[in-house]
Parts: C-alpha cells; sequence; structure tokens
C-alpha cells in the first residue's frame, strides 16, 4: 500500500484502569492518534474522523458522537464488558490477544496449581499453629487437573502444565482432537471431564452459554483433595454454591481471581474464608505494548483492503 492509501487512524480511549498515557505514547510511534473520553470531545458533537475505539467498560452514552467507527479493541482478552450495553452494530469488536497477557496468564495459573499441588492451603493452617508437619504432595501424575475454556490462553497453560509433568484433562465448547491431552467438548461431557480430578481451572469467558456452568454438582465429582482456581470470569460460578463446598470442606481450597461482581462486595463471605487466596483480578494486567499497537496498525490495514483481521469476536458467541 502507498502512502497515500493510509487513512489516518484515530481513536478514542476508554477506561478506568488503563493509562491513557502509556497507550498513547505506544500507538503515536505507529502514527495512530488516540483521544481521551469524554475529557477530548464536546457532548452533543459528532467527530467523523474517529474511526476507532480503545476500550474497557465503555458507558453506552459515548457510541453516538462517533458515526464512522470500524473498529472497538478490546483492552481485555475478555469482551463482555463491551456486550453487555448497547454497543454500535456492524463494527467488528477485537479482543486484545497479546503474548504479554497471557505469559502473565499462564504464569499465574502455574502458581496457583503449584500452591494447591504443594499444599500452601494446609500450611497456613498448621503455621497459625506453630505446627511443623511435613506433608508429602501427590504424585504430579496423580494430581490430574481439569482446565476448563479451549482459547489461546488454556493452550499455552496446557503446554507449560504438561511440561511440568501434571496430568490433564481439557473442556472446550466445540469437538477437537487435541494429541496431547484428553480433551472433552460441548455440555454432555463437562461432567465426565471434572471427574476424579484434584484441580478444576475456569478460564471460561462470560458468555449466555457460561453462565453458572460450575457449582456444587461439580465440584462434588472432583477428589477428596481438590482445589478451584478461577481466573476467567465470575459469572461462570454459582457463588453461593461454590462458599458452600468451600465451608463443608467439598473444596479443600480456592484461589480467585475473578468474582460475579467486582470490586467483591465488603460483606461477601469470601473474604473471611480460611481457604481462599483472592486477587483483584489481576492475573492478567494488561500492558501498553508495541506488539498490541502494531497488531491494532495491521488490523486497521487489514480492514481497508478487505483482508482477513486478527482476533475479531464472533458476536452471537460472545468471545
Ligand atoms: C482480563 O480479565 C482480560 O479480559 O484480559
Amino acid at each position: 500500500m502507498s502512502i497515500k492509501e493510509l487513512k489516518p487512524i484515530n481513536l478514542v480511549f476508554y477506561s478506568k484502569w488503563d493509562s491513557y498515557e502509556k497507550w498513547r505514547n505506544v500507538l503515536l510511534k505507529q502514527n495512530i492518534k488516540l483521544f481521551m473520553w469524554p475529557k477530548d470531545f464536546n457532548l452533543n458533537t459528532l467527530y467523523p474522523n474517529i474511526n476507532g475505539a480503545l476500550v474497557w467498560d465503555p458507558p453506552e452514552d459515548m457510541w453516538q458522537s462517533f458515526p464512522n467507527l470500524k473498529i472497538i479493541q478490546s483492552l481485555g482478552a475478555g469482551v463482555d464488558h463491551i456486550l453487555k450495553k448497547p454497543f454500535p452494530k456492524g463494527i467488528h469488536i477485537l479482543k486484545l490477544s497479546d503474548p504479554d497477557l497471557s505469559n502473565q496468564m499462564a504464569e499465574y495459573v502455574l502458581m496457583s496449581v503449584l500452591m494447591c499441588h504443594r499444599k500452601f492451603f494446609q500450611y497456613l493452617v498448621h503455621k497459625k499453629k506453630k505446627d511443623w508437619n511435613q506433608l508429602i504432595p501427590l504424585d504430579k501424575k496423580t494430581f490430574t487437573i481439569t482446565l476448563l475454556g479451549y482459547g489461546a490462553i488454556s493452550k499455552l497453560v496446557i503446554k507449560k502444565l504438561l511440561y511440568m509433568g501434571f496430568n490433564i484433562k481439557a473442556w472446550g465448547k466445540n469437538k477437537r482432537r487435541p494429541k496431547n491431552i484428553k480433551y472433552y467438548y460441548g455440555k454432555d461431557q463437562l461432567k465426565d471431564s471434572i471427574k476424579d480430578s484434584s484441580c478444576l481451572i475456569s478460564l471460561l469467558p462470560a458468555t449466555s452459554t457460561t453462565n453458572n456452568i460450575i457449582g456444587l454438582a461439580e465440584f462434588k465429582l472432583l477428589n477428596k483433595e481438590c482445589y478451584f482456581i478461577n481466573v476467567g470470569r465470575g459469572n461462570t460460578v454459582n457463588e453461593k454454591e461454590l462458599i458452600y463446598a468451600l465451608n463443608d470442606s467439598i473444596l479443600t481450597g480456592a484461589i480467585l481471581d475473578v468474582f460475579k461482581k467486582e470490586p467483591l462486595h465488603k460483606t461477601s463471605k469470601l473474604w473471611t474464608l480460611n481457604n481462599v487466596y483472592m486477587t483483584p483480578h489481576i492475573a492478567g494486567i494488561t500492558n501498553a505494548t508495541n506488539y498490541s499497537a502494531c497488531l491494532l496498525k495491521k488490523n486497521f490495514e487489514a480492514l481497508n483492503q478487505n483482508k482477513k483481521i486478527s482476533n475479531i469476536v464472533d458476536n452471537t458467541n460472545g468471545y
């Protein structure tokens, strides 16, 4: 494409959590201009020169100012924060897929798995009692892990867990035939994928089909000593049943990074349970990277040339 044909890319930015300055600087290197909503705009005015948006949890009233939006780029791997409110139709919504974010997520999951496998929940109790008692972890081959979700991040996690010697099962929405693990798919096979595992990990997105997909019945299928790790979305778990399972030692422990309502309400029982480690949705923190800025530029170029755009969301699936 010649310089003449390159259309200027002007984006509107909205996020309460991400740094506007960092994104502005990294995008400028790609010749992309970033403007902040609502600070840089007059309300009730149309801005036809804005052709894209870079957002986390955007307010629905911002869209009406931008009649020529072509791409809405999520500031996270998930897009539920965009889809949950009315948004302009006929526009490509893109999830963020960046090795920096995927690696952080994978590291968080590995850390959590190792904490469970090496019995950190039990040692927390021992510490309170000043109890010097050495516990022997199960053989890694016997400590079976079930991963719910089979997207790019899950595949990275699986690769790393296999390398460490764990036994892995995975469950996804669609039929596939991965060579290295036992794979299950569809609602009918969910229970089989969880049965007899020691650790259940959810990397599921928030969609209408994943709502409350995990609850007491699923926890009861796990082995006697068992753990739940949630780094996907809070809506996928029945939180009342999760609390019951933790209270009743149906689950030995849980490591939770996502919740039904965030920030987690101060009255939630989860704050006070001794067998829960919690973090405030930080398993993967989006950084303003050159990788993401280049990919966004490439996607605008692909759009102008009617070529394939990467990381596009299927609005019917919701991810
Ligand atoms: C975080 O939750 C993300 O969607 O990247």
